[in-house]
């Protein structure tokens, strides 16, 4: 795991697409998974961005995301899929066939679980999964206590997630029980990882799943496990970790970073 601390929520969230850009570039028919959120909103504006002025092209990737809320349509306008149309797919040129979330709405959940497993192994796996933290440490829907061998299937939700997602419902109580979620191990068998967390509501979780010991009560700590992840942090979200000019050190020193460095951020 590669920790890289940018000054504030902006810089990191280009500097996240940046990575996912650069990914793209090197190998068009990529297999992106994707994340969902608020944080995720200024890494998709910076990708249209990419794709507008510097001709970042999307027409070969694939991509696969975490997870869908149960019983929401595609045109909810709280489900997973509309969030995702607004954000991104709308706005690049990417072929919508090319684009998977699974179907809260499936008649059989079990059996839509499998085929959503199932079809990213058929795509070659996860080339780039881009990941955010929820507060109690999960990363897609793995709620606490979600194993580190768990596949794509149903989870219901901790209320704790439920409350932190309310302010996008009309009301508290129209937040889903359930949700499909790729699982913990899914999530590790990806090429590389990348988890974007700003603002300092996110520190202490942070904190836990990078430097804590791991733990199913956490989620996201099994990141620890993944051969290439990077989490990327503003100052706010680096705020709880012990190591933090260790990490500056390596984001400064090591030569795979440089193009990096150098960037500008996104006027
Ligand atoms: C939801 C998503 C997660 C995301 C989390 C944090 O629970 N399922 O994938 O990481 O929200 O979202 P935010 O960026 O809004 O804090």
């Amino acid at each position: 795991m590669e920790v890289i601390i940018r000054p504030n929520a902006q810089d990191a969230a280009d500097l996240t697409a940046r990575v996912i850009a650069a990914d793209l570039r090197a190998r068009p028919e990529l297999v992106l998974g994707l994340a969902t959120g608020r944080t995720m909103e200024s890494v998709y504006a910076n990708l249209v961005r990419l794709h507008r002025d510097e001709q970042l092209d999307f027409s070969r990737c694939r991509t696969f995301n975490l997870d869908e809320y149960v019983g929401l349509p595609a045109d909810h306008p709280n489900s997973y899929r509309h969030y995702m149309n607004n954000q991104l797919f709308s706005k690049v040129n990417i072929d919508p066939a090319n684009t998977h979330l699974p179907d809260g709405t499936a008649a059989d959940l079990e059996v839509e679980c499998k085929k959503y497993e199932w079809y990213i192994v058929q795509c070659g796996g996860i080339g780039l999964q881009l990941l955010g933290i929820g507060r109690d440490g999960h990363m897609g829907f793995n709620e606490p206590l979600s194993a580190f061998r768990s596949r794509t299937r149903l989870k219901a939700l901790s209320p704790v997630t439920r409350a932190e997602n309310a302010s996008q419902f009309p009301r508290p109580e129209d937040v889903p029980h359930r949700a499909i979620t790729m699982g913990v191990a899914t999530i590790l068998d990806s090429r590389r990882a990348v988890l974007l967390a700003t603002g300092a509501d996110k520190a202490e979780i942070v904190a836990q799943a990078v430097e804590g010991p791991m733990t199913s009560m956490i989620s996201a700590s099994a990141l620890q496990l993944h051969p290439r992840c990077i989490v990327v942090l503003d100052e706010a979200a680096a705020g709880g970790l012990k190591q933090m000019e260790f990490y500056r050190w390596i984001f400064e020193s090591e030569p795979e970073w440089a193009e990096f460095r150098s960037a500008k951020p996104s006027p």
